[in-house]
């Protein structure tokens, strides 16, 4: 059985690891990661992947030390504004998902003019998730059916969470080691198919998620049936 790939969702762990092992500062892994971002994204482009979703900024991240979260904010801005050229070249769709009300207004802005830049490709659906957290989506889609006084089946949950417009996932990887979810796509990866390597962000190369896609085709996804 051959299966399809239309979303692949990737907890992107691992960087400050791969700085300390060099001796570099942790700000140098978050590049290093950045750029593999870049890599990884036209990778999955060319492939045929339909919707990628990265998980850059968690809720939870807000717990590490300042100079590290301003570094990740300018990083991103950097980003997103060096980007918009190669996701427009390779047809690729920006988009979001998490309460980005909490970023600055200019970072807001540049985050709003790629997706709107981009919002004509027809490629690949890129998803960053940035400040996002399963939780605090969760809670966001609850309030928002209270106020419309409905009462709630699974399906109106999924059309008031971020992810409204894009499919469950079908894949989930995890580099740097860790096995767990980490607040990551908890309802979108109901039935994802989970793999975890010890690889460091910035080591995870196309050749690793070859091997790894290849795995996945072959797996036998019976979504509680037999
Ligand atoms: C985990 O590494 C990584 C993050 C905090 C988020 C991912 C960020 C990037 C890939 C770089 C920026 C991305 C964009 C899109 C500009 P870690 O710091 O937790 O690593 P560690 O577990 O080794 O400490």
């Amino acid at each position: 059985m051959v299966n399809d790939l239309n979303h692949l969702a990737i907890i992107m762990d691992g960087n400050g690891r791969w700085a300390e092992r060099q001796s570099k500062r942790r700000s140098a892994g978050h590049e290093q990661g950045a750029k593999n971002v870049r890599i990884i994204t036209e990778y999955c482009a060319q492939i045929g992947v339909r919707y990628l979703t990265l998980y850059a900024f968690s809720t939870e991240n807000w717990k590490r030390p300042k100079t590290e979260i301003e570094f990740l904010m300018k990083l991103l801005s950097k980003f997103l504004k060096k980007e918009l050229k190669t996701l427009k070249e390779n047809n690729i769709r920006f988009d979001i998902i998490g309460d980005i009300s909490k970023f600055s207004k200019s970072l807001q802005k540049t985050i709003l003019h790629v997706k709107s830049e981009t919002s004509n490709c027809t490629g690949m659906t890129q998803i960053l998730a940035i400040n996002y957290g399963s939780r605090d989506e969760i809670t966001r889609a609850v309030n928002q059916a209270i106020k419309k006084g409905i009462e709630i089946e699974e399906k109106d949950i999924g059309e008031l969470l971020d992810t409204s417009n894009f499919p469950d996932v079908d894949l989930l990887i995890r580099t740097g080691g860790d096995q767990r979810l980490s607040n990551f796509l908890l309802w979108q990866s109901a039935y994802a198919e989970l793999f975890f390597t010890n690889t460091l962000w910035p080591d995870f190369s196309n050749g690793e998620l070859e091997t790894i896609l290849s795995k996945y085709e072959t797996t036998s996804r019976r979504f509680g049936a037999l």
